[in-house]
């Protein structure tokens, strides 16, 4: 399946292009997150967003499932037949890169506004209300991008809990000159003259700016108010509704076939093996490779769990890879090369098992949805290719592929693992990348280097622990930088590596600040490492946060 290759984001003066190939053409991607019917026949409360190919489509569903309400995003080539059929309680409009007066733009059948569905046009989705409807969009005077400070009419539904002067995230080249005919205007910012606009009696309603990311200081409110006021939603979906969803539709899908699944022992693939554990039991097949780039004791630590002596009822094969991995990876220093490696050795150990399994029906793959945008922003965006994106899909021989979290963020993962009845220590463990260690030794990989960022990795993660940091942190972890320096122990000269450690704080992964640990954990830390480690004689921190810097090292 082919993703949309969008055009320069013209919405927000940048040029971005997003595209990617997931399988081959003739195989059928199975999207498991779809909407369908409650078996007693009562459609659930939903809401739908309608994708114009903005940056934060997942982003603006996720918020709305952050108010219990579920959420789809859907291309806007759907049809109003077919959103009809869904009964959504309201729509969204994305952001969008296009201007909505080039008639190659993408755009909306205007019966949409008649279908009496409360409808939410957000920056390129007000536009084209406004457009539709019979306003004026022209290109601003002046762009606006960043952070915005808006006035707001307090007598909007909309803005009923937010300040007067709230600040809000804009990013636009374009703007609604002029409000539709009935069309009230409901904010303001000194460039743009319909920040907000709504037609309450038609219940449809704008914002030029992004209520759904994080700078909007109030988007959440806005958000809520939307879904709860204008579309009546309950707000009675939850986490638990997604699992046991999804569980229906893979016993429905699946029937009696064979299904095959990547483990990493990770969150991500570790919730998406119970999930399908819980629906098809020993129809699963879970191939772990220990590629020795794991953490300590991880290898034995996931085949306990998921092994023949664990609570899970599936097949479990582990391969143990190890040497072929220091083999492939020696005198590579080049970071994507490393990668490349380490995701293509996967493939080749993957393909040797899957031949001795023979053809299956499904392919599980515990894709979630940051992995999807990082590893598929166009040519020139690349920011580091995710291995657990694509490459199986090739070498496997199946019908279609599975992938239940592809549109769920990390966090929601985790809240689906616990649905499931995952122990915590399994939920919480820091999330850890398909290339493994392979990514946080910078430089050539070595056994030996192995050996010492897990020891070093285990002391950091126990000592966060001791001291009851563990829950509250976003990412933590130690790596080994390519840098020796002399120190001196005892009345010994010594030359010898140095350790960084890392811990950020993030929500989604895609922007993460730096932790502020406590010095004396931090000097606790360093003093175990240095003295328990061999081969180590500094330790250092990394106050950098995402961006610039990436959460991983490589
Ligand atoms: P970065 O380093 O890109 O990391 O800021 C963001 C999050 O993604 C994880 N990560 C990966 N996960 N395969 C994965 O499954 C990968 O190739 C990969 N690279 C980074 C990283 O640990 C962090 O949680």
């Amino acid at each position: 399946m082919r993703w949309p290759v969008l055009g320069p984001m013209r919405a927000s003066g940048m040029a971005i292009f997003f595209s990617f190939t997931l399988a081959k053409p003739s195989r059928i991607t199975y999207n498991i997150f779809k909407y369908t019917e409650e078996e007693d026949g009562l459609a659930r409360e939903m809401v739908i967003v309608l994708d114009f190919g903005g940056q934060y489509n997942q982003l603006i569903a996720r918020r709305v499932r952050e108010c219990n309400v579920y959420c789809e995003v859907h291309p806007y080539t759907l049809s109003l037949e077919k959103i009809k059929e869904m009964n959504p309680k309201g729509i969204i409009f994305t952001g969008g890169p296009n201007s909505v007066y080039d008639e190659a733009s993408p755009h909306y059948q205007k019966e949409i506004f008649e279908a009496g569905i409360p409808i939410l046009g957000i920056c390129y989705g007000s536009q084209l209300i406004a457009w539709s409807l019979g306003g004026t969009v022209e290109t601003a005077p002046v762009s606006e991008y960043g952070h915005t400070k808006v006035e707001v009419d307090k007598s909007s539904v909309l803005f009923q809990d937010v300040e007067f002067s709230t600040v809000a995230w804009m990013s636009h080249t374009d703007y609604i000159a002029q409000a539709p005919e009935g069309f009230r205007v409901t904010a303001r910012t000194p460039v743009c003259p319909v920040a907000a606009m709504e037609c309450p009696e038609r219940r449809i309603y704008a914002t030029q700016f992004h209520p759904e990311v994080m700078h909007t200081k109030e988007g959440h409110k806005m958000l809520q108010r939307f879904v709860y006021d204008v579309c009546g939603c309950a707000g009675d979906w939850q986490m638990g509704s997604f699992v046991e969803e999804t569980i229906r539709q893979i016993r429905e899908k699946v029937g009696e076939g064979k299904v095959l699944c990547a483990l990493s022992g990770g969150v991500d693939s570790s919730v998406a093996a119970v999930l399908l554990s819980k629906a098809i039991g020993k129809q699963l097949t879970c191939v772990f490779v220990d590629h020795g780039l794991l953490r300590k004791n991880e290898g034995n630590e996931v085949e306990a769990v998921f092994g023949p002596e664990g609570p899970y009822e599936l097949n479990f094969i582990r391969v143990n890879a190890q040497q072929r991995y220091y083999e492939k990876l020696k005198g590579i220093t080049e970071p994507e090369q490393k990668r490349k490696i380490i995701g293509e050795e996967f493939i080749r150990v993957f393909e040797e098992e899957a031949k001795k399994i023979g053809a299956v029906d499904f392919l599980v793959q515990g894709t979630i949805y940051p992995d999807v945008i990082e590893s598929g922003l166009g040519k020139s965006a690349v920011i580091k290719s995710h291995h657990n994106v694509g490459g199986l899909p090739d070498v496997v021989d199946f019908k279609e592929i599975i992938e239940p979290l592809r549109m769920l963020f990390k966090d929601e993962v985790r809240k689906a693992g616990l649905e499931l009845g995952i122990p915590e220590y399994l939920v919480y463990r820091q999330p850890f990348p398909g290339p493994g260690l392979g990514i946080r030794i910078i430089g050539e990989v070595t056994e030996e280097k192995v050996r010492i960022v897990q020891d070093a990795d285990y002391i950091y993660r126990e000592e966060i622990a001791k001291a009851g940091l563990d829950k509250g942190l976003g990412q933590y972890f130690a790596g080994l930088t390519n840098m020796r320096s002399v120190g001196v122990m005892g009345d010994f000269r010594t030359y010898d590596y140095a350790v960084a450690l890392r811990a950020v704080n993030t929500s989604d992964f895609m922007t993460a600040e730096c932790a502020q640990i406590p010095y004396e954990v931090l000097f606790k830390v360093t003093s175990r490492i240095i003295n328990e480690v061999k081969g180590v004689n500094r330790v250092m921190y990394d106050l950098t946060s995402k961006p610039p810097g990436t959460i991983e090292f490589e």
